[in-house]
């Protein structure tokens, strides 16, 4: 049976993972309509792995014997200033994202549950390949300082890392 106050946390999980699953689909909306498709891309695809994410702890939570809940979602942004605002919040959302999955882990750990521990650790690694990507956005819009003249050439940029990432899933 699954520990009450890790079941609790993962349930909180869920739901941020959903928001996130959401954010980005919201994100890939702003993007395809300003004209930036190799941007709207990188984000649909970002939105269905937190999808998967989600999904992943509901099956965990239902399988170790508890019940996983599913809350109603925030409503996430709909207009964003720019390119750079957009990943920006991408990365913070991402940190935020990272801090809440090492909680779990605390919390696994004062409660003693190693076979939860373990099995976050697919998430703690997620997380740091999923912060690397974004950072590694964030450094070529730097490159680009506040000229937008290049954004078509860093749109078609991004949709080439997303399908290089893909290939080597
Ligand atoms: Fe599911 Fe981007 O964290």
């Amino acid at each position: 049976m699954l520990n009450k106050n890790v079941e609790k946390k993962l349930i909180e999980q869920i739901e941020k993972e959903g928001y996130s699953s959401n954010l980005y689909l919201a994100m890939a909306s702003w993007s395809e309509s300003n004209g930036l498709e190799g941007i709207a891309n990188w984000m649909y695809a970002q939105s269905d792995e937190e999808r998967t994410h989600m999904l992943k702890i509901v099956k965990y939570v239902n399988e170790r014997g508890g019940q996983a809940i599913i809350s109603a979602l925030d409503e996430p942004p709909v207009d964003f200033s720019s390119v750079k605002a957009l990943f920006e919040k991408v990365y913070e959302h991402e940190q935020m994202i990272s801090a809440s999955i090492n909680d779990i882990v605390d919390v696994c750990l004062k409660e003693k549950d190693f076979t939860t521990h373990s099995w976050l650790q697919w998430f703690v690694n997620e997380q740091i390949e999923e912060e690397a990507s974004v950072s590694a956005i964030l450094d070529k819009l730097k490159l680009l300082g506040d000229q937008n003249n290049n954004l078509y050439l860093l749109d078609r940029d991004i949709l080439a890392m997303r399908n290089q990432g893909s290939e080597n899933q």
